[in-house]
């Protein structure tokens, strides 16, 4: 006999970005009524700046893809080849009738990775925000590995999530993707904190995050010869346009990436050419020419900077897994008892 999954609520890790969702909506739905307050929240900042996650509608989705495949875009490659070069050593670290949470979990191709060397797994829960995206991988993950509990679940990790509940000797949160690096350092604490909280006692964080290099590799990756990341980052001005109604002219706008050297980030901007407003509702922002709305913020880590903060919170580093470069770095880490 099963018994039903008792949902296992995980508290908002309230972190800055945390969006509330109205009751009566879907809880992953990141809606319309959302994105419009915060774009109006964002623009009304000096200096302006929005969150990375309106990215991702199915076009921006569609975007990311493409930006995986670039040449300059070194990090996806890189990490997967760090995940299937060590799948044994991850599957060790997750050890026998192990739970794995995924949150953010896109296409599921990391994952894929190393899973099929898991010691009889006790399940795999994927989070999202796009259903759709999730529900397809999923699919495809089932065909792949019908042996395997897969417990999909549509939320936006940051702002707190249910999981269904799975037994199992240990939790392991994957983190890939360097996702952690949009956060700000505190809010990146916070939600290592959660993770931690997540995985329980003996649980683990497998964590997947860009390190500093020279900004001649940074910027390429980030302003590609192809314009993919243009346009990827202009599709959160046709999204204000199309989805919210906003007045403004994405022509009007031009694509700057740049490397922050002292904050150890690369960021990204949308510059107006010229002097304009954008009409969002009844507010109307104003931009001078050259002004820039700052849309993402990509933190590069300092290794040995990172295992210290890890292990501030309680997070031992247990393997840290690199490339030959040592461009990109996989953290293996053990919630200590402190956590
Ligand atoms: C998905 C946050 C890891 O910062 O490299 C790629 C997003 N932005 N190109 C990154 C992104 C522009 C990406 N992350």
């Amino acid at each position: 006999m099963t018994s039903r999954p008792q949902p296992l609520t995980v508290p908002a890790p309230s972190l800055a970005r945390v969006t509330k969702q109205p009751a009566g909506h879907r809880p992953a739905d990141l809606d319309t009524s959302v994105f419009l307050a915060d774009m109006i929240a964002g623009l009304s900042k000096s200096p302006k700046q929005t969150s990375p996650k309106y990215f991702y509608d199915a076009r921006g989705s569609a975007l990311f893809e493409q930006i995986m495949e670039l040449p300059e875009y070194y990090p996806t490659r890189t990490e997967m080849g760090i995940l299937s070069a060590h799948a044994e050593d991850l599957a060790d670290f997750c050890g026998p009738n192990c739970l794995l949470v995924e949150p953010g979990a896109g296409n599921l191709a990391k994952v894929r990775l190393f899973l099929k060397n898991l010691r009889s797994p006790a399940g795999f829960i994927p989070l999202d925000v796009s259903g759709i995206h999730l529900s397809q991988a999923t699919h495809g993950l089932r065909l792949e590995q019908p042996g395997l509990k897969v417990l999909p679940v549509c939320a936006d990790f940051t702002a707190g999530f249910s999981l269904p509940q799975v037994p199992s000797d240990r939790k392991v949160v994957f983190f890939p993707g360097s996702t952690l690096g949009n956060f700000e350092p505190h809010e990146a604490n916070r939600l290592l904190a959660s993770f931690a909280q997540v995985a329980g006692k003996n649980g683990g964080i497998i964590l997947g995050v860009d390190l500093r290099k020279h900004p001649s590799i940074l910027v390429p990756a980030y302003d590609d010869a192809q314009g993919v990341t243009a346009a990827f980052n202009k599709n959160l001005l046709f999204r204000m346009r199309e989805e919210l109604g906003a007045e403004l002219d994405p022509d009007r706008f031009s694509h700057r990436a740049l490397y922050n050297e002292e904050l150890g980030r690369v960021e990204m901007h949308l510059v107006s050419t010229v002097r304009q407003t954008i009409q969002l509702g009844r507010h109307i922002f104003q931009l001078k020419a050259g002004e820039t709305i700052h849309t993402e913020n990509s933190y590069k880590q300092d290794l040995a900077e990172l295992v210290a903060r890890c292990e501030s919170l309680g997070l031992r580093a247990e393997r840290i897994l690199t490339d030959s470069r040592q461009w990109f770095a996989v953290l293996c880490l053990s919630v200590g008892k402190t956590a």
